[in-house]
């Protein structure tokens, strides 16, 4: 996919620039601007045009910036050594870690836009261009996978953690296994694919979504209501410092996570659990339990009393609160 990111950085400050200038900035004929423009809208972003005066964008637009979210990083103590890999376009950036030759450090990848975002249970993760953060991590684990349970459940927790510093109002929950929502809004998700154990360790990808500036007023017709940061901060955030605090999170957390296991956030998420007490559906792959949710127990599993009263415990499986549609 085309991007014309040099056009794009002349119009990111909202400001309404002369086709002219434009072209005689950029070395390309008025014409050639046009087509730009319409390769700009193709990607989602709206570009007004104002008769007489040029072009503008309907918002300003602050890029991901690779220089800026490592300089955050280093700012705030990121301890571990990283590499940051930086598109404009991916499929995904789940997929590109899995596919990277191994690093010994921490592998990140971030993008403007995913064409084939990943989601759980096989769902699509809506990834347009520049309004919303896309965000792997690769990360190695001494000991096997059993002694990741809760991983997802930390995860959420890590990444509540970081955008509750840009919210000035009502707390983000948490939703089992791993999502954040706000106000019965889904807010954001991760996807946490194993790779495999090796040599005593255990490498996993953990896929971070989060809506970001993308205004949730516009109906994309998905089958769970949902908001962005931007609702809670009240202004336009700049990706590059969300990112940054997410990973620095991150890293306490999973740092915490080796040490001492699930147990020492069993009661931050009971805080935080948006589930707890209330009455679920949980559809599993071989079948559906109704019943009222019971919070998790030490093996981050979920509970669900049924109507006998017998507590069943989830390892996996997608819940929803019943007559709600909160996926
Ligand atoms: C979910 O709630 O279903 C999980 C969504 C996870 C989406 C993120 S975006 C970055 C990373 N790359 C992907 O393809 N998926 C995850």
């Amino acid at each position: 996919m085309n991007i014309p990111l040099p056009l794009l950085h002349c119009l990111k400050d909202g400001d309404c620039h002369s086709g002219e200038q434009l072209g005689a900035h950029l070395g390309i004929s008025r014409s050639a601007i046009w087509k730009q423009i319409r390769q700009l809208e193709r990607l989602g972003l709206k570009v007004r045009s104002v008769p007489g005066l040029g072009y503008q964008l309907d918002k300003a637009f602050i890029p991901l910036d690779a220089a800026e979210i490592e300089q955050a990083l280093l700012k705030a103590g990121f301890s571990l050594p990283f590499r940051l890999h930086l598109f404009q376009v991916i499929d995904s950036t789940n997929r590109f870690l899995r596919d990277s030759p191994p690093f010994e450090g921490v592998g990140i990848c971030c993008a403007e836009m995913q064409t084939a975002g990943r989601g759980r249970l096989g769902r699509a993760w809506h990834s347009p261009f520049g309004e919303n953060i896309y965000c792997s991590v690769r990360w190695r684990f001494s000991g096997d996978i059993s002694a990741l349970a809760g991983l997802s459940l930390v995860v959420s927790l890590a990444v509540r953690e970081a955008l509750s510093a840009f919210a000035s109002n009502e707390p983000i929950a948490v939703k089992w296994p791993n999502d954040l929502y706000w106000q019965g809004k889904k807010l954001a998700g991760c996807l946490i694919e194993a790779m495999g154990e090796s040599n005593g360790g255990t490498e996993v990808i953990i896929g971070i979504g989060i809506n970001t500036n993308a205004d949730s007023a516009v109906d994309h017709g998905f089958h769970t209501p949902w908001c962005a940061l931007i609702d809670l901060a009240l202004q336009p955030l700049c990706r590059n410092t969300v990112i940054a605090a997410v990973l620095v999170q991150l890293e306490r957390a999973l740092s915490l996570f080796s040490e001492q296991g699930f147990s020492a956030f069993h009661a931050a998420w009971e805080r935080f659990d948006c589930l707890r007490g209330q009455a679920v559906t949980v559809n599993r792959h071989t079948d559906t339990l109704e019943g009222i949710a019971s919070g998790v127990n030490a093996l981050a599993q979920l509970g669900v009393r049924d109507g006998t009263g017998v507590i069943h415990w989830l390892s996996s499986g997608d819940a929803s609160l019943r007559g709600e549609h909160l996926k």
